[in-house]
């Protein structure tokens, strides 16, 4: 685990430097109580006895089951030997192995005024053939210019706005009355998120995921507020929204998952929910920084970002890698 951690902590500081390095609770926690509905293989690449590389291939159990994530990483100080080559190789020959069609990678480069680095991940990508299906800018929340009264001030006209619903916030486990909602929201993400070109089918989350999800985080020691609007007339959770932290720092947060269903749109309910669970956040934790990721073409989810006081600083390739069709389907139709 230590020499696992180093590898992560050195590159994290080479390509992301103003990101904290791999947490060891949510590595240990992670290897524990894994997330469900994915199954992750891990590999360490030594020279002379050293850990130099760590790769992890999760498979999905339920859902894209033709995807295969990779998550590849070389120690800076010994790249450039073949070492990414090798490993890629070797995921390649896992993931169809295991009769997946696609090998879905990301990585890091620099943008003008952010963090230096020499997006070293970008250029390997394009070596092993694989397509830059989207790019993500990070968008990074300096938290010390946040007017907490402008806050406070905004969100309450925004509540005026969206008469009909009612918000609800906690952190920890989602409350019984809102985890159907939840799960419904999360099955729906991937179909109503932009992903340019990238291949993923809508996950098919019911309760028992999204319970079996919390448990994860929680053996993680990761702390998560959700908060989420409710259609007062049905009852229906219409729209939802995450920050959540590892274990450690216990001051930088990230913003995940916002989705409005889209017959719930037109009434700012996306960047209230937001303002609310930032503003639940800052009211009951430390924090300095929070990170968030949109596609760039999610002009509306950029423009809320830009208005809570986000500011671009590096891209997020996403890259896929056609495999081919697997040998023990060929000719199945
Ligand atoms: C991407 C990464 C895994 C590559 O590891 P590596 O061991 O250096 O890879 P290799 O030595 O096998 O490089 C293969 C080829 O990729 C290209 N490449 C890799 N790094 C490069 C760089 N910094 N600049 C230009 N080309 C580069 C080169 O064509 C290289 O061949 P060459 O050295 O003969 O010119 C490593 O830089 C890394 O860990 N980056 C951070 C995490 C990440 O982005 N992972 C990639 C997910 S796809």
């Amino acid at each position: 685990m230590d020499s696992w951690l180093a590898v992560r902590e050195a590159a994290a500081a080479a390509d992301t430097p103003d990101m904290p390095p791999e947490c060891r609770e949510d590595v240990v926690g992670g290897l524990r109580v894994p997330w469900p509905a994915e199954r992750a293989r891990r590999w360490v690449a030594e020279s002379d006895g050293r850990v130099v590389a760590t790769m992890i291939l999760s498979f999905q159990e339920v859902d894209n089951l033709d995807n295969v994530e990779l998550d590849l990483v070389v120690h800076p100080g010994f790249r450039r030997r073949g070492i990414g080559t090798a490993l890629h190789d070797l995921a390649v020959r896992e993931a169809r192995a295991a009769g997946c069609r696609r090998l879905m990678s990301e990585s890091v480069r620099a943008l003008p005024g952010g963090p230096a680095s020499d997006g070293a991940g970008s250029l390997f990508a394009r070596t092993t053939g694989a397509t830059l299906a989207q790019t993500e800018v990070r968008r990074r929340l300096d938290v010390s210019t946040v007017d907490r009264t402008g806050l406070a001030a905004r969100i309450a006209a925004l509540t005026t706005d969206a008469a009909g619903y009612t918000l609800l916030g906690w952190c920890g486990a989602a409350p019984d009355d809102t985890v159907e909602g939840l799960a419904a929201l999360q099955s729906r993400f991937l179909s109503e998120a932009p992903l340019g070109d990238l291949a993923w089918e809508p996950q098919q989350v019911d309760v028992a995921r999204r319970r079996a999800g919390e448990r994860s985080f929680a053996a993680r020691g990761r702390v998560r507020y959700e908060t989420v609007a409710r259609h007062d007339a049905t009852g229906e959770i219409v729209a939802w929204t995450d920050v959540n932290r590892y274990h450690r720092p216990a001051d930088v947060w990230f913003q995940d998952i916002t989705l409005v269903l889209p017959e719930h749109r037109g009434h700012r309910l996306g960047l209230l929910v937001k303002l609310a669970n930032l503003a639940q956040v800052l009211d009951g934790e430390p924090a300095v920084a929070v990170h968030t990721w949109n596609a760039e073409e999610n002009a509306h989810m950029i423009a809320i970002n830009e208005e809570m006081g986000f500011r671009a600083v590096d891209a997020w390739d996403a890259w896929q890698l056609d495999l081919g069709e697997p040998a023990g389907r060929a000719g199945t139709g």
